[in-house]
């Protein structure tokens, strides 16, 4: 039921509008004290050419009060309505009761395509927490559209391509031996890569035979594409192994590469649109006219750069999977690239450049400051992941110690904490690392949040439930238990917010939220000891807390164990 819509139609009816318009005025108050919702009048004055405190009281007497309104207050400009909190707790659990894990699903994105470029971490290269934020809010962002109803292609845009690897083939004939590279991986990888660049210091000709052997890779050598191909191999491994951590996958896992015998066709396309020239040897699309720095096609010595394979991926994109949007997940330090490319996708004269969205977001940070790879300092994804679980178990040790499962607990409350951690604030917003606030299972954490869901499931695991139908709401009129209903309603318009702004933490407030509102409810409200009627009308509530909680934690990428 739209309360918000059926408000509308009431006033509407009076001022001669439309519901929808006048719908989408109603604001929600802060607090429950000053009403579930409010009408502002200062929109009527113009027309209705009164004061809008006359307005509002005027509407207060001539507004048809709908059933599930219990009373109208006037204050100042706004009018105040206060829900009848039985009905509206019927309305909501009702309806949760009925749709149970399609709650908060809609069909408002059939028919459209999404694509979501991310993780896209570097071949050669560890995974490290810098890939994290990409990879858990573009996640989370498929499961939002897919809840809507769009159809998402997930896109893994590896970083496979580029002068590295010409270095990385040049250390590894140096330096390196094919034992080390396959047992120890990228982090071998890695060694060859760091000391490539503290030797070239000294000796810049290194730089030019790791061009050379670029330029052989882009020419198809067999040797440099084998090589290639095997440094390849090893690092997918790996990320996989981190992948499998976080239950992430990808449609496609097509990165930079895949595009090589697809750029000739797009620089030409860019030269017979006259938006190629020359500068210093090189190929740029100019954009002094848009106050930026010109967008790098083709370099000095013929190579092409992380743009061209930018847009080369767009326009395949676009032919591919004609989406309605594409987007991109980077952090905050790509935005010039994004707005550069995107314009030239413009310049090149297709509309749907306004369809390209570059979703940015903060860095994460430990005590340690930033993260970078050149100089070797990386905290390693996989590393972070095996310590989130490792607290977690200490933790469940000290608290639980009887668990059942407790390993397989451990992993799915350790990466949840990762995970919700790095999705609770804003995505522009840095992301800090520690322990102890991550893992605090009475802050506002995952484990918080997933504990809830786990006293919400085990209350229920001890009931016997009746039919929805034979509940009497009548018992459900306590300010707490309107709380949690407020809360578990907002639920799919948070969903669409979320989706719309891009921005995860919109849902994970509101399971926040629940969470707290919930263990408020709790706390207030006997539930397995009352009487019959009263038990089973709360048991009602606990069994909507519990699907939503679990639907939303999922749409985050999170489990929801039932014991913790
Ligand atoms: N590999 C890049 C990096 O690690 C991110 C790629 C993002 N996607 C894109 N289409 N540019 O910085």
């Amino acid at each position: 039921m739209d309360f918000k819509l059926e408000l509308g139609k009431a006033i509407g009816a009076v001022v001669g509008m439309e519901a929808e318009e006048v719908s989408s005025w109603m604001e929600v108050p802060p607090e429950s004290a000053m009403g579930d919702y409010a009408f502002p009048c200062f929109r009527l004055a113009k027309t209705m050419r009164k004061a809008p405190p006359m307005i509002a009281a005027e509407l207060a007497q001539q507004v048809e009060k709908p059933d599930f309104v219990e009373r109208v207050e006037v204050k100042g400009a706004y009018l105040n309505f206060f829900l009848d909190k039985a009905t509206f707790a019927k309305a909501v659990l009702e309806e949760i009761a009925e749709k149970k894990e399609s709650y908060g699903k809609s069909t408002m994105g059939n028919g459209k395509t999404i694509v979501i470029d991310y993780s896209s971490p570097n071949i050669a290269k560890p995974f490290h927490v810098g890939h994290l934020r990409s990879t858990v809010i573009g996640n989370a962002l498929y499961h939002l559209y897919e809840t809507l109803g769009y159809h998402c292609e997930g896109v893994n845009h590896l970083g496979d391509w580029g002068t590295q690897f010409g270095k990385l083939i040049v250390a590894y004939q140096l330096w390196g031996n094919a034992k080390d590279v396959e047992e120890k991986g990228i982090s071998e990888l890695m060694r060859l890569y760091v000391k490539f660049h503290d030797v070239a210091e000294e000796k810049p000709e290194l730089e030019d035979d790791a061009r050379a052997w670029f330029v052989k890779m882009q020419d198809g050598d067999e040797e440099a594409l084998r090589l290639w191909k095997w440094f390849y191999d090893i690092s997918i491994k790996e990320f996989e192994r981190v992948y499998a951590m976080l239950h992430v996958s990808f449609d496609h896992y097509t990165g930079e590469s895949f595009y090589n015998d697809k750029m000739a066709a797009v620089v030409d396309e860019l030269k017979e649109k006259n938006l190629l020239t020359e500068s210093n040897g090189a190929m740029i699309v100019d954009l002094s006219e848009e106050n930026m720095p010109p967008c790098l096609i083709i370099r000095t010595d013929g190579g092409t750069l992380y743009a061209t394979r930018d847009i080369t991926a767009a326009l395949y994109r676009k032919k591919t999977f004609d989406f309605d949007k594409c987007i991109y997940l980077t952090a905050l330090d790509q935005n010039l690239h994004f707005a550069q490319w995107f314009k030239v996708i413009e310049k090149m004269g297709y509309d749907w450049s306004k369809d390209l969205v570059h979703v940015p977001f903060g860095l994460v940070s430990l005590d340690s400051g930033k993260l970078s790879t050149r100089k070797g300092h990386v905290v390693l994804m996989e590393d972070l992941l095996h310590q989130a679980i490792a607290e977690t178990k200490k933790i469940i040790e000290e608290k639980n110690p009887s668990l059942p499962n407790k390993e397989e607990v451990a992993k799915q409350v350790g990466i949840g904490a990762v995970i919700f951690n790095d999705l609770y604030n804003s995505r522009i917003k840095d992301v800090v690392f520690s322990w102890e606030r991550m893992l605090n299972f009475e802050g506002e954490t995952g484990p918080y949040v997933q504990y809830t869901n786990a006293r919400a499931c085990s209350i229920l695991r001890k009931a016997q439930m009746v039919a929805p139908e034979q509940v009497d709401f009548s018992k459900l009129s306590d300010p707490a238990t309107a709380d949690v209903c407020k809360a578990l309603y907002s639920f799919p318009e948070k969903i669409k917010e979320a989706a719309a702004k891009y921005e995860p933490s919109v849902l994970s407030r509101n399971l926040m939220d629940i969470a707290q509102k919930f263990n408020k409810f709790y706390h207030d409200n006997p539930i397995l000891n009352s009487e019959e009627d009263v038990k089973q009308a709360r048991l009602l509530v606990v069994r909507a807390v519990q699907i939503v909680l679990t639907c939303g934690l999922a749409i985050l990428g999170m489990e929801a164990p039932e014991q913790m």
